[in-house]
């Protein structure tokens, strides 16, 4: 093994997060929720409802037999309510055409919608112990930055260790390695970086991203609130459009606006619009 890898599993096994559940376990169907949570948003937030979502939908099977309504409740808090639908599509066509098991080779997991490069190489990764290097924008940053770019992600996975390896690299994106202003003074790989500055201490910080538009502001803002405002209806019932943008009095949408956000959440699969009656898709 090279000293690069070598140091950081090594860093790993004192500070690395192997504790987190999705870490703990080889279950596929587990994994599989994990990544889709993950996704988008942090750790700590993905934690409880990852196990919640885990003791409402222990298997695949259960998944596929619920409701989307039910399972887009469920995902509250998360964001992103179509990824929770893709989850749901893609247990549905598991136990349709794999029998109800996670396949593993990366041409069957590729043909799953939603499953793209990274989340195919996490769980064969993570879930099969196979040596495939998962590259999120986090790692790509980390192992661009080892080597200056000289080096493909998946040439630095240490043989058998692909689990370890991609957690690690998650770790130190994470804890270290950020993305503005990482910490190269603490880092375990300073002197195998190509990036590390010579003088750690002397590193300004980075400048402050500019200013983004606010998120309130944001298109997935509003579909984020719309489905929330469904979330709390009983299960079956609607709410009139013009009853929805009263209630939901969000100062720079019109009626109009707020029409072409849930046509386009009718588009994704997640809303239903049968006359003028908005309600989560059954
Ligand atoms: N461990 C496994 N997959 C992960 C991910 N996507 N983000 C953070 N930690 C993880």
């Amino acid at each position: 093994m090279r000293k690069l890898q070598r140091r950081l599993l090594a860093w790993y096994a004192r500070n690395g997060r192997a504790q987190l559940p999705w870490r703990k376990t080889r279950n596929p169907y587990r994994i599989l929720v994990s990544e889709f949570m993950l996704q988008q948003t942090q750790v700590e937030r993905v934690l409880p409802k990852y196990r919640a979502f885990i003791k409402t939908y222990p298997t695949l099977e259960t998944l596929a037999a619920a409701s989307v309504a039910d399972v887009i409740r469920q995902w509250q808090g998360l964001g992103y309510n179509s990824r929770a639908l893709r989850l749901k599509r893609i247990a549905e066509t598991v136990v349709k055409q794999f029998g109800g098991v996670l396949p593993r080779d990366l041409e069957s997991l590729r043909s799953l919608k939603g499953i793209g490069p990274y989340t195919a190489a996490a769980l064969r990764a993570f879930a099969f112990e196979c040596d495939d290097a998962a590259v999120d924008t986090n790692v790509r940053r980390v192992v661009h930055r080892l080597t200056l770019g000289s080096e493909e992600p998946q040439a630095l996975v240490p043989r058998g260790r692909g689990h370890e390896w991609n957690s690690a690299l998650m770790d130190l994106g994470a804890a270290i390695c950020t993305a503005r202003a990482p910490k190269c003074s603490i880092c375990p790989l300073r002197k195998v970086c190509a990036a590390a500055p010579i003088d750690p201490a002397a590193t300004k910080r980075a400048r402050p991203k500019s200013a983004a538009i606010p998120f309130e502001r944001t298109t997935r803002f509003a579909r984020g609130r719309v489905i929330d405002r469904l979330r709390r209806l009983p299960a079956g019932q609607g709410v009139s459009l013009l009853v929805l943008h009263r209630e939901l009095a969000m100062p720079d949408r019109t009626a109009d606006d707020l029409k072409a956000i849930v046509e386009s959440l009718v588009r994704d699969g997640l809303v239903s619009l049968r006359g003028r009656q908005v309600a989560l898709a059954e």
